[in-house]
């Protein structure tokens, strides 16, 4: 019997209308567009405005995007998983919320916690699913409503995130394509410089946990661009050699969009030109679980089947990791 792939076969993406300039946040906080664009290289963000409203909406829009390109019934779909930090409700889980907007019914449906790496970790457990012939259609999505989440009185933390969703669909194929390798990673021992405290079954929401602003993204930047440069790039340069790769095979490098100098670094250790490298950071920010899937989704019609992609990404926890694709279809 032939080895089952898992190959990529359509993305969809959204980011809101509402654009927050650099200019904007300047009249926020004590910042600057001069700050913000050589300390981290981001112009502007999208924010999703409106009461009530979550990931899931974000989600929702990629999804049916999605499933609209690919020509795919909402009743195909056999899993759908959602990669977010920043869920609609504690549960139940925003995938079976999504599912719902979207009238996927009856599939195997859960959320994924892996931060900035969520894609990654979420598009390898769906390429096991498929690899080994348990489902047949599966929805990957990225998808986070980070300004739910940032205090836009911290001049540290709100210039660095923005809201946005993109998903890909997951198929079975006997061609040499699609999903070859990952490696992913996470040590617990950095959950105490990239956080958010409260909220959860240590420290339930309280008056004090508000008063104390404990329901916001909390970073000790210094530290986070430390760890992330060295261990993105190890395992982004260890995928390369364990496939023997070297930077003449490489197609594209999608790394997580948190801070350019973080990508500069990365793409240059891997001895990439930087016009291989997909980056948006500057028009969306940090949009934690959904960077990856949106520049796939930007640079879709540039990509062609066999093309060599290797995502990387580095966040909370610490997770990091690396996945080699053999992108699937010429790009239209
Ligand atoms: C957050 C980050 C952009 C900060 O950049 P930095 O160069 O490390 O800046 P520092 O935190 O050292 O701060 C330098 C100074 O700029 C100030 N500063 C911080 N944010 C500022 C802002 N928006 N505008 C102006 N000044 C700011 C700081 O207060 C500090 O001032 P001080 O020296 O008087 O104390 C950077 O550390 C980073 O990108 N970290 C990693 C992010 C990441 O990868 N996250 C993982 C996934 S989410």
């Amino acid at each position: 019997m032939k080895k089952i792939n898992a190959v990529i076969t359509g993305i969809g993406g959204y980011v809101p209308e509402y654009v927050l300039t650099n200019e904007e946040l300047s009249a926020m906080v004590d910042t600057t567009d001069e700050w913000i664009m050589t300390r981290v290289g981001i112009k502007e963000r999208r924010i999703l405005k409106g009461e009530g409203k979550g990931s899931s909406d974000l989600g929702a829009k990629a999804v049916e995007e999605l499933l609209e390109k690919t020509g795919t019934k909402p009743e195909e779909v056999d899993m759908i998983i959602c990669a977010t930090v920043t869920p609609d409700h504690p549960f139940p889980a925003t995938a079976n919320i999504i599912a719902d907007k979207v009238n996927i019914r009856n599939a195997h449906g859960f959320d994924l916690n892996g931060a900035c790496s969520g894609f990654l970790y979420a598009l390898d457990t769906a390429a096991k699913f498929i690899e080994t012939g348990n489902k047949k259609k599966v929805v990957v999505v990225g998808a986070d409503k980070m300004s739910s989440i940032v205090d836009y009185t911290d001049r540290t933390t709100c210039v660095l995130f923005g809201d946005g969703a993109a998903a890909v669909l997951l198929e079975p194929t006997e061609e040499e394509i699609g999903f070859r390798d990952s490696i992913l990673k996470s040590d617990g021992f950095g959950r105490v410089y990239l956080n958010m405290k409260a909220g959860g079954s240590a420290y339930p929401a309280s008056h004090e946990t508000i008063d104390n602003k404990e329901h916001y993204v909390f970073q000790d930047g210094r530290h986070v661009f430390k760890h992330a440069v060295s261990n993105m790039a190890d395992v982004a340069v260890d995928i390369m050699k364990r496939n023997n790769l070297d930077s003449e095979d490489m197609a594209w490098l999608v790394p997580h969009q948190a801070n350019l100098r973080i990508i500069s670094a990365v793409a240059d250790r891997m001895g990439i030109d930087p016009k291989q490298v997909m980056i948006n950071i500057e028009k969306y920010g940090n949009t934690t679980a959904a960077t990856i899937p949106l520049c796939l989704w930007e640079w879709e019609k540039q990509l062609k089947k066999g093309d060599n992609i290797i995502l990387a990404s580095f966040g909370a926890g610490f997770t990091w990791g690396s996945i080699y694709l053999k992108w699937g279809y010429d790009g239209k």
